[in-house]
């Protein structure tokens, strides 16, 4: 099974709310956002967004210029057709980020649990690849791994974990790193998840 099957698979039979990483109000991301970037006006994409309420809560706040890209066309489905009438306002792109060539380029670069999934080394240079082309000097880059003392696994994946140092390494010194911080994640089942987050200014 290749990987968008995999995760079609599991957007298809799982709900939203049944998967570990599922957030009712992405808090800590709006709160990143929030801290880093002044007026909505700018260009934001947030990679492997998945079903992620997110851009429905950037939309509601004035945000007109959203992309989400994932590698399930399954999950942007869902999530196009909760966001109804408003899904037209956002961009959608099913893509693999490691293949994906952008076409223009974002103030602010969000991603939450995806770039610890790429687990080969040739998997994270076209990540880099993806985001220097994708952003430009003084774009926001919010991103959100798990740490070391993090899970080994997530959705039958091996995962990479990160702390600070470790992320800030994989992007590069065009990336400069403003501010990290630790967060246990509580799955809807109540378990912890230790997610190491890093907020960068691409130099
Ligand atoms: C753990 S989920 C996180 C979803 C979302 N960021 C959130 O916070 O709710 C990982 C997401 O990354 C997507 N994904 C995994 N590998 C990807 C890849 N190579 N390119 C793009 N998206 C990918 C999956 O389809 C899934 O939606």
């Amino acid at each position: 099974m290749n990987e968008s099957d995999h995760w079609n698979r599991v957007y298809e039979e799982k709900a939203h709310e049944d998967v570990s990483w599922f957030q009712q109000l992405p808090s800590i991301s709006l709160a990143a956002i929030d801290r880093h970037v002044s007026g909505h006006s700018g260009a934001f994409i947030d990679i492997g967004g998945g079903e992620s309420l997110l851009v429905d809560h950037l939309a509601a706040r004035g945000w007109k210029d959203l992309t989400v890209l994932d590698i399930s066309g399954s999950a942007l489905a869902v999530a196009k057709q909760r966001l109804g009438e408003q899904a037209v306002m956002v961009r959608w792109i099913i893509a693999d980020i490691t293949r994906w060539r952008p076409e223009r380029q974002y103030d602010v670069w969000h991603d939450r649990a995806v770039f610890h999934f790429l687990t080969h080394r040739d998997q994270r240079i076209a990540y880099r690849t993806a985001i220097l082309k994708a952003t430009h000097t003084g774009s926001i880059v919010v991103m959100a791994t798990f740490a070391p003392d993090g899970p080994e696994r997530c959705s039958g994946l091996a995962v990479e974990r990160y702390d600070s140092r470790t992320l800030s390494n994989e992007l590069g010194s065009d990336f400069e790193l403003l501010e990290d911080w630790r967060e246990m994640h509580q799955t809807p089942w109540g378990s912890g998840q230790s997610f190491n987050w890093c907020v960068f200014r691409r130099v």
